[in-house]
């Protein structure tokens, strides 16, 4: 383990498994559709690779990049789209795939956003859920697992862009942001 982990939070198996279980649901519920399954950059890169490899239907991938949280721990509150879409999506079934929700400034704001270009349809696939630290009336169609309002980082999640890389989700230790 990483040196700067303090507790596992998903084991690659555990991991495994939950792809498996969000994947089957989207699977059941996007039967005959065509959507556009849209990765939210960087942190949900893991998470969509997985996921799209087990869906079954026919599907479109685009990405999207937005910031909200500055270089720290906390959010800024403000969102700004820095890389958009290059898919039409009016009239199209999205699915944003999140790595966590969590204030839900950024989903809300992307949400918002999309719903302008008139998509049939638009969904929200969160790995992680934090809801004691909403402060946006936004929830996750389809979530992995509910934490703790605790710092995670791994299988995409950062601090200050580190860590991305680890295979397992695991929890910051306060020493590494605090020093
Ligand atoms: P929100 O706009 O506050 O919901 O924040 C969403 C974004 O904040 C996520 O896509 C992450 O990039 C980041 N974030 C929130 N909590 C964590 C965490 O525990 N670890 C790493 N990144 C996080
Ligand atoms: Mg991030």
């Amino acid at each position: 383990m990483n040196k700067d982990i303090e507790e596992i939070v998903l084991s690659e198996k555990q991991i495994s498994s939950l792809c498996d279980e969000i994947a089957g649901r989207i699977n059941e519920d996007y039967k005959g559709s065509t959507p556009v399954l849209v990765c939210i950059l960087k942190g949900s890169v893991v998470f969509y690779a997985d996921l799209i490899r087990r869906l079954q239907c026919d599907c479109r991938l685009d990405f999207m990049a937005a910031s909200s949280y500055g270089s720290g721990t906390a959010s800024s509150g403000k969102v700004k789209i820095t890389k958009e879409l290059t898919t039409d999506i009016t009239g199209r079934d999205v699915l944003l795939v999140e790595d966590i929700l969590d204030t839900g400034n950024t989903l809300s704001y992307i949400k918002e956003y999309l719903s302008s270009f008139s998509p049939a349809s638009v969904r929200i696939c969160t790995l992680f859920d934090k809801p004691s630290r909403r402060l946006k009336d936004i929830e996750a169609d389809y979530k992995g697992k509910t934490i703790d309002d605790v710092f995670i980082v791994g299988y995409g999640l950062d601090y200050n862009e580190k860590y991305r890389n680890l295979p397992y989700v695991g929890i910051l230790k306060p020493e590494v942001y605090t020093k």
